[in-house]
């Protein structure tokens, strides 16, 4: 690809690889070393409406093809407004849940004046109140997707794939007033500890992430594009230049790479090292090729 910088669904990003939500927390010199290694923008950790310390441990199990979380959403709340000081005038997305479309719209007002643009997380797959109950209900979502643009900033909404058909949940974000479409969140799995005769996990069900994913992230994509006229964020699995290349002609106009920056702290660099070229093409000659 050649290497231009790009306006992915209203945010100015350095280049089309952003950082996941989540994977580096809410700290903000981590998110920032990440910008300069050649992450085209960051999404932050899901900050919602009170402080959260999560689900208790284990809360991460690191698979052979992948990783299982059950974070449980922690997060500073409001806290985080003061941390994103530093991070001023950079492509930072805040990544934003709430219980109803009320507690989207009061979230989204703390940080109106720092963010670039918001992620809705609607979709974390083991959270009580906060994931499933909303991201599987096209008019809850398109109701908090509604709310949130009041703020007049760029709305991305993340999508869970754990529902039957992700097209029905992505037409609502678009008709909620959507600005991109992030697909997707990770899918609901679960592991057994043999030797203990346990769930591996304190929460039990948790998360799936990491290569294991990417053929269902490429599905959902292939099927929002189709469904959808707004861009598409593919996220899921993505750890190499190829990857990004699948995605795009998926239908991705940008990616999220996250469980990939568990295993290199410098994924971003080497993804841009092999991805982009002085005589490389234009993205915009690949999104979307594979619909044929
Ligand atoms: O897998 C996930 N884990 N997805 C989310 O949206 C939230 C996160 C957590 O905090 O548990």
């Amino acid at each position: 690809l050649s290497r231009e910088s790009v306006h992915l669904a209203g945010v100015p990003a350095r280049n089309h690889l952003v950082l996941a939500a989540g994977v580096l927390g809410t700290c903000a010199s981590s998110l920032s070393r990440v910008l300069h290694q050649g992450a085209g923008a960051v999404v932050t950790k899901s900050i919602g409406p009170e402080p959260r310390y999560g689900h208790a441990g284990p809360c991460v199990v690191v698979l052979e093809d992948g990783v299982m979380n059950a974070m449980g959403l922690p997060n500073p709340s409001r806290d985080f407004v003061e941390e994103l000081s530093t991070l001023v005038n950079e492509p930072v997305i805040v990544s934003i849940f709430g219980g109803n479309p009320e507690e989207f719209h009061e979230v989204a007002g703390w940080f109106a004046e720092k963010a670039q643009a918001f992620e809705l997380n609607v979709s974390c797959p083991h959270a009580a109140g906060f994931g499933a109950q909303i991201g599987t209900n096209p008019d809850v979502v398109k109701a908090c997707t509604e709310a949130v643009k009041e703020w007049k900033k760029p709305v991305w909404v993340k999508l869970t794939p754990n529902v039957t058909d992700i097209t029905v949940i992505g037409k609502a974000a678009e008709e909620g007033g959507a600005d991109a479409i992030v697909a997707i969140n990770t899918v609901r799995a679960m592991r057994i500890s043999t030797g203990l005769r346990r769930p591996v996990l304190g929460n039990k069900f948790g998360g799936l992430s990491g290569k294991a994913v990417f053929p269902i992230a490429v599905r959902c994509v292939y099927e929002l594009y189709e469904a959808c006229s707004i861009p598409i964020i593919g996220c899921g699995g993505i750890s190499c230049a190829e990857d990004v290349i699948e995605m795009m002609m998926a239908g991705a106009e940008g990616v999220e790479i996250g469980s990939a920056v568990v295993q290199d702290p410098e994924i971003f660099r080497h993804i841009g090292e092999e991805l982009y070229a002085p005589d490389g093409i234009s993205a915009r000659e690949i999104v979307g090729c594979a619909h044929v």
